[in-house]
């Protein structure tokens, strides 16, 4: 059996270091291994472009032969479950499946079930690893180290993964991190800061989309009215430290969390970030299928 990536609350600071190594070997293109007897397939239940085809991209890169699946085209129509389609996948031998679920912790119904190793690909408003992952690549590269550093989380939190990924690691790496929003998108037990305060005081502001498709009710607010008050407007942009970063996970909603010519100004490395997302993807598939 691989070695599952389900969450990062999992792995001790050294082995997530020792990832972000291996991602920044793959990123000067140093000691690529080649798996071409390995299979791995992508189980996307959830939409994504970023997560889905950057892991398609990493694992063309090791040599791997990939399994895309398509939900609409597939027996989930004819009302197969979520674990019967993961196990059939599973008995066809491939080595890595990806996951993306809305269900928070999807993975529980399979762990003990399946061989292949499971690589989280993002579940509900949980956990979302390879781009917490990436953020620190990322981070790495711009500041040479996590500790001292302070971040601000800003946006819909509650109903965010990246949020919640990264609140518990970034700590864990000695970072100071605060969450920033609207009262409705705030959790009790994170800290939180005024956001304008916030943005002038860290070393990275990463900006979050609304997660409408999690809302259970409208939002009130326009997005007009949410970028003035919870914005990275261009006036706020301009209160940020020197050498302070814009980060997003992406998808943006521009002119609405993000202003839309701060998408790619010089702070912004939220295309920097998705580079990144095909080295640490090949950083934990190799620790995945490697035996
Ligand atoms: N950041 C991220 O997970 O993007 P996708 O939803 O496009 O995969």
């Amino acid at each position: 059996m691989g070695k599952h990536l389900l969450k990062l609350s999992d792995l001790h600071t050294d082995e997530i270091i020792a990832i972000l190594d291996r991602a920044q070997m793959f990123c000067q293109g140093i000691d690529i291994p080649n798996f071409s007897d390995k299979i791995a397939c992508n189980l996307f239940f959830e939409p994504s472009t970023r997560t889905q085809y950057s892991f398609n991209v990493a694992e063309e890169k090791l040599g791997m032969r990939v399994i895309s699946f398509n939900p609409a085209a597939s027996s989930l129509n004819k009302s197969e479950s979520f674990y019967d389609t993961v196990k059939t996948f599973d008995s066809f031998g491939v080595d890595a499946i990806v996951i993306r679920h809305k269900v928070n912790e999807y993975y529980n119904e399979l762990l003990g079930h399946i061989d292949a190793a499971i690589l989280n690909g993002g579940d509900g408003t949980g956990n979302h690893p390879t781009q917490s992952l990436l953020d620190l690549l990322t981070i790495r590269q711009e500041f040479g180290s996590f500790a001292g550093l302070k971040c601000v989380i800003a946006g819909d939190i509650v109903h965010s993964r990246v949020a919640h990924t990264n609140y518990e690691v970034m700590r864990r790496l000695g970072m100071e991190v605060v969450t920033a929003g609207p009262a409705e998108f705030l959790e009790d037990s994170l800290e939180s800061e005024d956001f304008d305060h916030a943005v002038k005081t860290a070393d990275i502001v990463m900006m979050l989309r609304i997660q409408r498709e999690r809302h259970a009710a409208s939002m009130s607010m326009s997005g007009e009215e949410f970028h003035r008050a919870y914005g990275l407007t261009v006036e706020r942009e301009k209160t940020m430290k020197d050498r302070a970063i814009i980060m997003h996970p992406a998808p943006v909603n521009r002119d609405v969390e993000l202003a839309d010519c701060l998408m790619e100004c010089d702070r912004a490395r939220i295309f920097k970030q998705m580079q990144n997302g095909v080295f640490v993807r090949m950083a934990v598939l190799e620790r995945a299928v490697k035996r």
